[in-house]
């Protein structure tokens, strides 16, 4: 691990800014701040401009918001408890190609692209998206009355994040900023090396 939060390369700050907090103020996210953060979504790259991404929401005080918190695991429920959306991104496993739909090579590739784009507008804009897979698989497709050959790929959870001064003594090693492997470890020049596992 390189030095938490520290690139090696100079990029936009963004890239950094960007991360999963667990530790929220418990304000509300507006409709419309939510629907700047799904905008930035929407220009994702997608095979063949498919598109295949669904978002599904909730805010936090709505009609919606108790079923899709009971659908996350306790874990995520302590810290979500405080957050002011919940998401679910689903993709579309069939694609339009003229009169056919055709099976999708890249609905989940395309939807997570579409997931980063969602999460660093949402930085942008002051707010956190938390991304998560610990919700309760055998329940959500029949809760979220899932279409036919779509997937359910992941849950957010989109608040203010509290600031480090006002964090409490339980939280403070939670959020603690991590790191990244070098960028040796996963970039290569060329093919795989013949002795790669
Ligand atoms: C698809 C996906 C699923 C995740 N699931 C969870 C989860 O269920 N609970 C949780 O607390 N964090 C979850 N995370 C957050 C990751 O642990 C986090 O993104 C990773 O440790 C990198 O940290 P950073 O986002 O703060 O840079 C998930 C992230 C992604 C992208």
């Amino acid at each position: 691990m390189t030095e938490p939060r520290t690139p090696d390369h100079a990029i936009d700050p963004l890239f950094i800014e960007r991360h999963s907090p667990r530790a929220f103020t418990g304000e509300a996210v507006p409709e419309a701040e939510l629907m700047r953060m799904i905008e930035a979504a929407r220009w994702s790259p997608s095979g063949y401009n498919s598109q295949p991404w669904r978002f599904l929401y909730a805010l936090r005080g709505d009609a919606h918001w108790q079923t899709f918190f009971d659908l996350l695991v306790p874990g995520n429920q302590k810290w979500v408890a405080d957050t002011g959306a919940i998401l679910f991104l689903v993709s579309n496993a069939r694609m339009r190609v003229g009169d056919e739909l055709k099976p999708s090579y890249s609905h989940s590739f395309d939807t997570g692209a579409a997931s980063l784009a969602f999460q660093l507008q949402a930085v942008r804009q002051g707010w956190h998206a938390h991304g998560m897979t610990g919700f309760d698989h055998a329940r959500a497709p029949e809760v979220l009355r899932l279409p036919e050959h779509h997937r359910i790929e992941a849950a957010f959870a989109v608040g203010r994040k509290m600031a480090t001064a006002d964090l409490t003594e339980e939280q403070r090693p939670r959020e603690a900023p991590n790191g990244r492997r070098p960028i040796t470890d996963f970039v290569i020049a060329g093919a795989f090396p013949a002795d790669a596992g």
